[in-house]
Parts: structure tokens; C-alpha cells; sequence
């Protein structure tokens, strides 16, 4: 593929082992995570019901409280944004106001939702200039744990901080708000000085490799936050990877506890968190029912690099012994995919530094090398990179899709559909849990099916966000 003298097939320049170590070392006794006092936001409801929420500059601390700000692009200048949470069955009501100097939109991940809401700036609504608006309203038709983030520029913008958390209840909650955190991960890519690193947005290296990957990781904003648990109390752990690009690898031993739902579906019975388990690619989401032990702290603990990283603790107190809630909250019914009765679809990924490239068209032309690294464009589906005119299948409503993606790169991949969920295909043809977002390895092959139920136009990308922007990204439309 890029190969010789693009350079493109050196290995990884930062060695973030490195890099992490060193922040490290700085950084004993710290709270990390906060906003400089006076930006002046706040979050409120307007008289029309409308949630207001404003994306714009914000000087943040990523590091330790005496580093240096970062300059980043949040929602209500927090990190992350406001908390969205609703009961299932209601409205969301949104009024994005853009003060950023470049367009945008929002994308609520996860979320069966109305296609005109779906905030794909190009696809599903024109982007909102700076200065501009746009009011999203939808309903949530499913409970669970979901995110938003902004889908213009994806890769700067939520490289920035411009996401937050969205939770949907169930009808009858089995975990009161006291037993129910919302843990948003990020991997950040910290200077020296712990500031955000925003030279290297949009470097031709990162796009080939492995995306931006960080040498720092956030929970909600914070650097190391340590949460208040009480022993024998079930508490519900809402994990979202955030992450530009990285994988997220925990340790099981570290936390514990069990899964009770993938990509915001809670499961019909909860499954041990396994090592495979809590390996969380980009936009996916794990819930984790937690039961601490007396004398026992938990901690998130990163291990995809050589050297393990803590970033959150939990501290337990009392001496209560272990009373899990005696049943889980409810699944969602989701529209059954019928296997027997499926159109298959291949999508084969191309592209990236060190696998074979191929022929790869873009905006209706061949790439040359050259035109790659003018453009950025080094992935393909099916060949094509990039949304284009066409999409890559039409489905009729109803219609069950089995899409059968082969890795042809030497790279990991997390690939999101949009307005659907679907289930993972096992080779002897049974199902795994429902997911809007799955994890393909290099050279591996995925089946994933759902059925085509909600008309639109629909996006199906890669996560790591700066594989989207060169190139794993394309559209399908149901009709
Ligand atoms: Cu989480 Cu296309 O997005
Ligand atoms: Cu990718």
C-alpha cells in the first residue's frame, strides 16, 4: 500500500510506553479535570422546553491542577458535556447553539432514532455554521447507556472534548441515581506541558496507522478520579470509550463485577466481565453490575500497552456483605433480524499503511499515490473511500442484512451503524448480544445482521475517527 518514500510504513513514532511514564512521574497527588473558573457557561432549559446546549472554546485542565490549560471545544464548557437523561419513551429536545469558529453538528450515538435527527452534518442535515442553530427533538425508544458527540470533523471536534453522556431509564429502574455512575473515557494525546497536543490533529501518520492514539486517559474529564462505593451494595457502572482511536483493554481483576449490557442493551443474564469482555473499542459501551467486598478498592486499570495504567479508583467502605438486585432491568425489544430470510452483503476494508492497497477511488476518480497523501484518503470500502453518491446497499424496510466485513488491513477497526442494532453472527450460526458498534481484528472477518427497519439514510464507519475521515466511511439507505 503507501509505501517507500511516503514513509508511511516506519513504525509508530510515539512510543506513548514512553510518554505515559514520564507524565506519570509528575503526576503523584492530583484531581485533575477542571474548568478554568469565568468561562461563563451554564446549561438551561429555554422557555420552550428546549435544552440548550452550547459547543464552543474552553480552557480546560487535562493534567495535573498546576499544568497548563488545554485548549478544547466542549459542550457548556464541561467535560464532559451536560448529562442528558430521560425515561425511555420521551423526548429529547436539544437546541444546539455553535460558538465555534468552524461548523458542526450532533450525533446521538446509539439512538434508533428519526433519521432527519440523526446530526450527520452532510448526510442528514447541513452542518450548523458558527453563529447558527439547530434543534433536535426525537424520541428514545430504547433504555440504556448512549452517548452524544458531535459528527462534523469528528476527529477534531470530538478529539476536542465535544461529547457528553445520554441516558435513557428504564421503565422501573433497578438502580437508584446513587447506584448508577456514568464513566466517559478518553484517551488524550498530552505535550509536555499536559496540555492537548493540537499540532498533531490531522497528521497523515495517524490516519494511516493506528488513528490518533493518546498517552493520557480521562474519566468524565478527570484525571484519575477516585468514586465513594459502599460495600455489599450492587452498583451500575456505565463505561463509555470516548476514545479518538483507542481500544480500550481493562483489567477484569482489578474491577470485578459482571457485564449486563453491550452498546446500551442490557442483557437477559449477566455474563462474567471477562479480559475479552472489557476490551472497549471506540463508541462502544459496556454497563458493569459492581458489588464491592469490604476492604477490597476497585480500580480501572488499562492494559492494551506494556505498562498498566490506573485512571479511576473506587473506594469502599463498610462492612456490608454482597446483595446483588434480584433481577436485572428489562431489555429492550429490538426488531428481530430473520437470518434465515437475509440478504448478504460483503463489505471488504482496504487500505493503511502496511497492508495491500489496491485500487481505491475517490469522488469518482482513481487515487494516485500522490492524490493520497493530498487528500488523506488511504482506506476503502469496497474500494470506494469516502461517502459518496451512492450508497453502499439499499435495503427495503424489513429487509434482515447480513453484512459480512472482511479486514483486508493490517489494523483493528471498530465499525458503527448508525439508527440500528444489530448481533454478531458465530461461525456456527448463533447470536451475539446486540451492539450498534463491533471490534474487527486484522485479516478477521465479522458477520453482524439486523434488520433494516428504519427509513433513511444511515452512515456505516469506522470509530477510530481518523479512519472515517480517510476513508472508512460510507452510507447505507433504507427505504
Ligand atoms: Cu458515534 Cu457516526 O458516530
Ligand atoms: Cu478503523
Amino acid at each position: 500500500m503507501v509505501t517507500g518514500s511516503s514513509g508511511l510504513t516506519e513504525t509508530r513514532k510515539n512510543d506513548f510506553r514512553f510518554t505515559r511514564r514520564k507524565l506519570l512521574a509528575g503526576a503523584a497527588g492530583f484531581a485533575g479535570g477542571a474548568m478554568i473558573p469565568g468561562s461563563g457557561f451554564g446549561t438551561a432549559h429555554a422557555a420552550d422546553g428546549f435544552l440548550e446546549i452550547t459547543a464552543g472554546p474552553a480552557q480546560y485542565k487535562l493534567y495535573k491542577d498546576d499544568a497548563a490549560a488545554s485548549d478544547l471545544w466542549l459542550y457548556d464548557g464541561g467535560l464532559p458535556g451536560p448529562e442528558i437523561r430521560v425515561r425511555r419513551g420521551e423526548r429529547v429536545k436539544v437546541r444546539l447553539i455553535n460558538a465555534l469558529e468552524e461548523a458542526t453538528s450532533i450525533h446521538w450515538h446509539g439512538v434508533r432514532i428519526d433519521n432527519a435527527m440523526d446530526g450527520v452534518s452532510g448526510l442528514t442535515q447541513d452542518p450548523v455554521p458558527p453563529g447558527g442553530t439547530f434543534e433536535y427533538d426525537f424520541v428514545a425508544p430504547d433504555a440504556g447507556t448512549y452517548w452524544y458527540h458531535a459528527h462534523n470533523k469528528s476527529w477534531n471536534q470530538v478529539g476536542r472534548g465535544l461529547y457528553g453522556p445520554l441516558i435513557v431509564e428504564e421503565d422501573d429502574p433497578v438502580f437508584d441515581r446513587d447506584h448508577d455512575l456514568m464513566l466517559i473515557m478518553d484517551d488524550w494525546r498530552l505535550n509536555d506541558e499536559g496540555r492537548l497536543d493540537t499540532e498533531s490533529f490531522g497528521a497523515l501518520m495517524d490516519w494511516a496507522h493506528a488513528g490518533r492514539l493518546g498517552n493520557w486517559l480521562t474519566v468524565n474529564g478527570k484525571s484519575s478520579p477516585s468514586f465513594a462505593l459502599k460495600a455489599g451494595e450492587a452498583y451500575r457502572i456505565r463505561l463509555v470509550n470516548a476514545s479518538n482511536a483507542r481500544v480500550l483493554e481493562l483489567d477484569p481483576d482489578s474491577i470485578g463485577g459482571q457485564v449486563i449490557g453491550y452498546d446500551g442493551q442490557v442483557l437477559t443474564a449477566a455474563e462474567q466481565a471477562t479480559a475479552e469482555a472489557l476490551v472497549i473499542g471506540p463508541a462502544q459501551r459496556v454497563d458493569l453490575m459492581v458489588v464491592p467486598e469490604a476492604g477490597r478498592d476497585l480500580a480501572l486499570v488499562e492494559v492494551s500497552t506494556r505498562e498498566r495504567f490506573a485512571f479511576a479508583e473506587f473506594k469502599v467502605t463498610g462492612e456490608g456483605k454482597g446483595k446483588p438486585p434480584a433481577r436485572l432491568p428489562l431489555a429492550n425489544t429490538l426488531p428481530a433480524p430473520d437470518l434465515s430470510n437475509a440478504t448478504r452483503v460483503v463489505l471488504d476494508m482496504t487500505g493503511g499503511a502496511m497492508g495491500q492497497m489496491g485500487p481505491m477511488r475517490y469522488k469518482g476518480r482513481e487515487l494516485t499515490q500522490d492524490d493520497m497523501r493530498a487528500t488523506g484518503q488511504v482506506w476503502a470500502f469496497n474500494g470506494i473511500a469516502n461517502v459518496g453518491e451512492q450508497p453502499l446497499f439499499e435495503a427495503a424496510r424489513g429487509e434482515t442484512v447480513l453484512l459480512e466485513t472482511v479486514n483486508n488491513t493490517a489494523w483493528p477497526h471498530a465499525i458503527h451503524l448508525h439508527g440500528h442494532h444489530f448481533r454478531t453472527v458465530g461461525a456456527d450460526g448463533s447470536l451475539g448480544p446486540w451492539r450498534d458498534t463491533f471490534l474487527i481484528g486484522r485479516e478477521e472477518t465479522v458477520k453482524v445482521v439486523f434488520q433494516a427497519d428504519n427509513p433513511g439514510k444511515w452512515l456505516l464507519h469506522c470509530h477510530m475517527l481518523e479512519h472515517a475521515a480517510a476513508g472508512m466511511t460510507t452510507w447505507i439507505r433504507v427505504t
